[in-house]
């Protein structure tokens, strides 16, 4: 056999799976040309075989030298003038049967080693089959299709990670393609906080903030009660203690034990907590503190429980955010009984919410359309079917108009939300278990943060990862920091996706996250072209090296013009920037 043109050499160290070859020196060339194709000996990254009776183990070679053993031991074993190299063992092929990984006969010293040719990688791949998708070709091959596992692609969470211009958002567009061609029935929500997305998928549903057919409303609503009172008066749970904190949880479960007749259906008030994601108008609540807040009572020294106002003086209203009016204060006129006010604990809330209400980037959280408040026409059956319920498969969630400072809470709101329609629906026929769903998240780094202790997004998006599969949901996430994300999150990717990486601290989190511990793939991270990526874990056959074409259309990345704009002389004009400042003032475009 060692006559075979494939023939390499022999083993001559076996290290649990690490063997080292011996390359033959009768090898006639170091890049022998079989069938017509170039092969070269002792690529890094390139694929060996070592068939053992009717069992062929696959091997990559991650290190090349002219001095066998380990690099501790060269100057003890030094022999020159051959060629040693570093496979690790990936997976074996027993028979006809189909390529496993991992490895169940190990092979031992002397076996022979051979090249891996065209034919045996489409042996390794095999034929594209119902349940998997082409994510690229072979970069070894342009004829060479690469396939993952949908199922654990999907169930078992990804990930995208690279540089900034490696090629993310272009194998995102492929990989999301190929989903949603071959399957009908597969259904996608895709977190875009730069808006890029839309230009490559034309035929998807884009949810975007003030677009005319199609708006993004996050009803406010939605949130629980920590959030409510972090979001409208910018207190958190460590005020638990405190008198207003409590005061403003009894009056939101008030509003909302109200409003139990909904249009998704009628809910018992008994289960109605702070927490409830049911509606209730915001500018109630701020109407009911100010008026807590200026109002008099007679005082009463007997019962100050049955206190009476007599001093409202004019109605407010609500919707306008107009106070009710009382006569003033007083507390010494001779002929009056003494007033008193109650609530003086509202102040600071008071305040935070009426300013919160009159900001105009949040009118996608207030003045949300059709989902506003209990007396709205829609209910959240309806934003669940816009999202995840209609024709469209994929649905862009453009979050590019969403203030900085609630894009956070805004992707935890929208992760918890489909989340539990998951959970609570995972036994309905056409959604949870029985219509799996993929949340895919660009630019994860900045909403993920492994640093940033009260993110909302966080705990949501973990929560996917540790329990979703269970109901159907799995999880994409997208990002050119890998270093700065979740580590609950990344130690639940299962399968990565690393295209150029050349930061050496993201290098590092990759390999260690990486799910096999295929350390000299991840090595040529720096080295990929644009478009190139490695791919490993449970959904890939085996670990490779994988192209993906340029999409077309393409997403925007919408890169201003610099050379053209920079070209042309600028006109002064003492009027210019001012509606800049009027649109600064007031936050609106
Ligand atoms: N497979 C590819 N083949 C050839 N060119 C590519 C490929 N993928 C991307 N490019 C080129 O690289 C540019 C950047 O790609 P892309 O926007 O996908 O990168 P990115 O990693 O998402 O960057 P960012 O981190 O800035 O979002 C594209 O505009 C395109 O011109
Ligand atoms: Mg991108």
């Amino acid at each position: 056999m060692d006559s075979d043109i494939t023939y390499l050499g022999k083993i001559i160290r076996v290290d649990s799976s690490t063997v080292e070859v011996e390359v033959s020196e009768d090898i006639p060339s170091a890049a022998p040309i079989i069938n017509g194709r170039l092969y070269k000996i002792g690529q890094i990254g390139t694929f060996v075989k070592i068939p053992i009776g009717n069992i062929t183990t696959y091997g990559i070679v991650s290190s090349v030298s002219n001095t066998p053993g380990k690099p501790e031991d060269n100057q003890a074993r030094q022999i020159f003038g051959s060629r040693y190299l570093s496979v690790q063992l990936v997976g074996e092929k027993i028979g006809d049967d189909d390529f496993e990984k991992g490895i169940g006969t190990y092979p031992t010293i002397n076996d022979e080693v051979h090249l891996v040719v065209e034919k045996d990688l489409f042996d390794i791949y095999g034929e594209k089959n119902a349940g998997s998708i082409e994510i690229g070709k072979h970069s070894s091959s342009d004829n060479l299709s690469v396939y993952v596992d949908i199922h654990k692609l999907i169930l078992r969470h990804c990930a995208i990670l690279g540089s900034t211009g490696s090629g993310k958002s272009n194998t995102t567009v492929s990989i999301l393609k190929s989903i949603l061609t071959d399957y009908d029935g597969s259904r996608v929500i895709l977190v875009d906080p730069h808006g890029e997305y839309s230009a490559a998928f034309p035929d998807s549903q884009v949810f975007k903030i003030g677009d005319k057919k199609n708006p993004l409303y996050i009803p406010f609503w939605l949130m629980n009660f920590d959030e409510l009172a972090y979001f409208l008066v910018g207190a958190s749970p460590k005020d638990d203690q405190k008198i207003d904190y409590r005061l403003l949880r009894e009056l939101i479960t008030k509003y909302k034990k109200e409003n139990h007749k909904l249009k998704s259906g009628n809910v018992t008030p008994e289960f109605i907590t702070a927490d409830s994601p049911i509606p209730f108008s915001a500018r109630k609540l701020w109407y009911e503190m100010n008026w807590w807040l200026n109002a008099s009572f007679e005082s009463t020294k007997k019962d100050e429980q049955k206190r009476k106002t007599k001093f409202e003086t004019k109605k407010g209203d609500y919707e306008k955010l107009i106070g009710a009016e009382f006569t003033s204060h007083s507390t010494t006129a001779n002929n009056l009984p003494p007033h008193v006010t109650q609530h003086k604990e509202y102040y600071s809330y008071e305040k935070k919410l009426l300013s919160r209400l009159r900001d105009s980037r949040f009118d996608f959280m207030f003045h949300s359309g059709d989902y506003k408040d209990e007396k709205s026409s829609k209910d959240l059956h309806d934003l669940l079917n816009d999202w995840i319920g209609s024709n469209s498969k994929l649905a862009i969630l453009d979050l590019s108009g969403v203030p900085f400072e609630v894009l956070d809470i805004t992707i935890g709101l929208i992760t918890r939300f489909v989340y539990d329609s998951m959970f609570w629906g995972r036994n309905e026929t056409y959604t949870g278990k029985n219509r799996p769903i993929l949340l895919a998240y660009e630019e994860a780094h900045s909403y993920l943060n492994k640093n940033d202790n009260n993110s909302y997004s966080k705990s949501a998006v973990e929560r996917v990862f540790k329990e979703g599969r269970k109901f159907g949901v799995g999880a994409l996430v997208i990002s050119q920091r890998p270093s700065e994300i979740s580590e609950t999150i990344l130690a639940q990717i299962g399968t990565l996706i690393a295209l150029r990486l050349t930061n050496t601290g993201d290098q590092s989190i990759v390999k260690s996250s990486a799910p096999d511990n295929l350390n000299s793939l991840i090595d040529l991270l720096p080295s990929l072209r644009i478009g190139e990526a490695v791919v490993v874990g449970e959904s890939i056959k085996i670990p490779s090296r994988i192209r993906v074409k340029l999409n077309n259309p393409r997403p925007t990345s919408e890169d201003p013009k610099l050379v053209e704009a920079w070209s042309e002389k600028h006109v002064v004009s003492k009027g210019n920037y001012k509606s800049v400042v009027t649109k600064i003032r007031e936050q609106k475009i």
